[in-house]
């Protein structure tokens, strides 16, 4: 696990955004897993401007939602679908339909979880995964005791998810569905790269357990220890609980160019 601290979102949107681009660079038609909430706005954000600038184009790549609420209606601006859409897909070019999520209004949720895996194999998997993780560690909406083994299926949010989330809807908890579909533990580990995104001391505990604690179902997070490729980018205040911040913020510092993350 490669941790760069950084001194602010900008620098975070940047960094992100050059691996996004390096990795379309090199494969025009990479699958990108897209997390929605606000850690990644800043890689959207310079996303986009690098697409108005004609530095890349995502026109032959495609793209898969971690998750999405169960029963909110196809047009709530706050359903995950329209999110992502509004965050980041409508502002480049993906081509229609190159962005799918998991259906939050599915009839046979099973079927629609287990057609949502094949359609990810099928695409080849996910090149770069962009993440962000939750106050109680949660990755996509696997929240704590999720089993490290799992794959997209229906969850129950905790508590905490839906306080951390009734921002987006007026403040109000109720509002904030009980439930959601989510990429599993295990589908998250088959991405090729996983790029984590946290910021705020609100998000310093869960930091400190994804990346020095223990491998537990109670830390969600912490499955991606196990994972050869992941990268997690942190401004001053989410490293704030972190043992060997000197040494991440040296090691990053002493890096070859080269070697990208
Ligand atoms: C969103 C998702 C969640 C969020 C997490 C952090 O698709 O899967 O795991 O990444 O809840 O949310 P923010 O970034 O809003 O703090």
């Amino acid at each position: 696990m490669e941790i760069v601290i950084l001194p602010d979102n900008q620098a975070i949107g940047s960094l992100g955004a050059d691996a996004v681009e390096d990795l379309l660079r090199r494969k025009p038609d990479a699958v990108i897993g897209l997390a929605t909430g606000s850690s990644p706005l800043a890689i959207y954000d310079e996303l986009a401007n690098r697409y108005s600038n004609d530095r890349l184009s995502f026109a032959k790549a495609r793209g898969f939602t971690l998750d999405e609420y169960v029963g909110l209606p196809a047009d709530h601006p706050e359903s995950y679908r329209n999110v992502i859409d509004k965050d980041f897909v409508s502002r480049v070019d993906f081509a229609p339909g190159a962005v799918r999520g998991p259906d939050g209004l599915a009839q046979d949720i099973q079927a629609a979880c287990a057609g949502y895996e094949e359609a990810i194999a099928r695409a080849g998997g996910v090149d770069l995964q962009i993440l962000g993780i939750g106050t109680d560690g949660h990755i996509g909406f696997n929240e704590p005791g999720s089993s490290l083994a799992s794959r997209t299926r229906i969850k129950t949010l905790t508590r905490q998810t839906r306080i951390d989330n009734a921002r987006f809807f007026g403040d109000v908890l109720d509002a904030v569905p009980t439930h959601c579909l989510t990429q599993g533990l295990a589908t998250i580990m088959s991405a090729r790269h996983v790029l984590l995104v946290a910021t705020g001391a609100g998000k310093a505990e869960a930091v400190h357990h994804l990346v020095e604690g223990a491998v537990s179902a109670m830390w969600p997070g912490t499955i991606l220890q196990h994972h050869p490729h992941v990268t997690v980018l942190l401004d001053g205040a989410a490293a704030g609980r972190l043992q060997l911040a000197d040494y991440y913020r040296q090691t990053y510092l002493a890096k070859p160019a080269w070697q990208g993350i």
